[in-house]
């Protein structure tokens, strides 16, 4: 079929959208309708050249949600109608990883998907005749895409697509990172470093946990602001006397949590030192540039700090995105404030500038 979609045609330079063919699912695949994709930092990282495996030209986009449309042979979960939200990170239900309750590191198809391809080592894309590359084994910047049925969450009808889109990546991994990678225990302290989505994420994880203190940190008094909405009791503009500050609250020791969520080192490391000694864990989410490096100072670590990082939240996809949004329907989670720009998939790059002028927590692409 010929659909509509933003294509990364050269870095550094707009994304176009144009008329591409997308194949029919294959089997153990599903074709999907987006309804909305959130513009997520990663499209951006991966479009301006700066991530290392990026490639182009491919069909951007990973924070989607939609309808199914048809499966292909061998499809037992899912059924035309269902809704469901794209998964970046999947969940085969049966490698190592997923099988252990650590981790969300499915690596069924990762090494095709981090090519650009389906787990068969082709693409469903083609653009007069050749063969255009999938994103994250995703591509949602798309009218519809064709995804293995193991990337795709299926979520209660009753949510609303548009609000399911931020599930697909931010929203769920910052949420995550508190529930799921830091485990965090009711009655902690926790202290989040940045509030974008994924920081309001981690502060609404905090919450969900039980968290007794939960201080926000950030630059803007705008998403201070949004932080308490969703459950900070305290905020802090950023600076250099955080980790003091943070200590200084904490008869000298630090947070019980910290989690990173800004991408800049020099934050993660404030995240390490303003973890308490003893049992504190330091929790990176954001990525950093290119060939950054976190410097951390051992003793902290010897006198008992931890360090770890998370990759969407550590939320096992099919698993626990659907949870989560049964956990939004009723009523623990406030989703459309965040939900800042609606715009037509023509108008994708400007998603990419609000990003950048830092209007809005996310934008969100929707289909007509
Ligand atoms: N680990 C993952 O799986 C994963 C998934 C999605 C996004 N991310 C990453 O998470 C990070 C956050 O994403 P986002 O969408 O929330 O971004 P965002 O740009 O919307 O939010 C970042 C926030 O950090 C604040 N900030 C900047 N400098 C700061 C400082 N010195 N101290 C405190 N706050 C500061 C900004 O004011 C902003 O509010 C990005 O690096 C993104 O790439 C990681
Ligand atoms: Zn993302
Ligand atoms: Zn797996």
């Amino acid at each position: 079929m010929q659909i509509r979609a933003a294509v990364l045609e050269e870095f550094g330079q707009p994304l176009a959208v144009q008329e591409v063919e997308l194949a029919e699912p294959k089997a153990g695949e599903a074709l999907v309708r987006l309804v909305a994709c959130g513009v997520c930092h990663t499209d951006l990282y991966t479009a301006s050249g700066a991530d290392p495996s990026g490639y182009a030209p491919c069909v951007l986009g990973h924070e989607g949600a939609g309808v199914v449309e048809a499966v292909g042979a061998d499809v037992n979960s899912l059924r035309t109608g269902d809704h469901v939200i794209t998964l970046f990170a999947p969940e085969c239900g049966r490698c190592r990883h997923c099988l252990d309750p650590r981790t969300n590191r499915c690596v069924a198809i990762r090494e095709q998907q981090g090519l650009g391809y389906l787990p068969d080592g082709t693409t469903r894309l083609f653009r007069d005749g050749e063969a255009l590359r999938h994103f994250m084994g995703t591509s949602t910047f798309a009218e519809y895409a064709v995804l293995p049925e193991i990337a795709l969450a299926k979520v209660s009808p009753e949510a609303p697509l548009e609000g399911c889109a931020p599930f697909a990546c931010g929203l769920s991994t910052g949420i995550g990172a508190a529930l799921y990678t830091a485990r965090v225990e009711g009655g902690s302290m926790c202290v989040v470093f940045g509030c974008g989505l994924v920081g309001l994420g981690a502060v609404i994880g905090c919450r969900l946990a039980g968290a007794e203190r939960i201080v926000a940190i950030d630059l803007s008094d705008e998403r201070l602001e949004m932080a308490r909405h969703h459950g900070a009791t305290d905020t802090r503009l950023a600076g250099d006397d955080v980790v003091d500050w943070i200590r200084s609250e904490t008869d000298g020791f630090g947070a019980d949590y910290t989690f990173e969520a800004t991408g800049n080192v020099h934050v993660m490391r404030q995240a390490v030192e303003a973890a308490r000694e003893a049992w504190g864990l330091a929790t990176m989410i954001g990525v950093a540039g290119k060939g950054e490096t976190l410097d951390i100072v051992p003793r902290f670590l010897i006198t008992g700090r931890r360090v770890t990082g998370s990759s969407f939240g550590g939320v096992k996809g099919r698993t626990q995105v659907p949870e989560l949004v049964d956990r939004w329907l009723a009523g623990e989670i406030d989703v459309e404030s965040m939900l800042s720009h609606r715009l037509a998939l023509d108008d994708v790059n400007r998603g990419f500038e609000l990003m950048e002028a830092q209007d809005g927590i996310r934008s969100i692409v929707v289909f007509s």
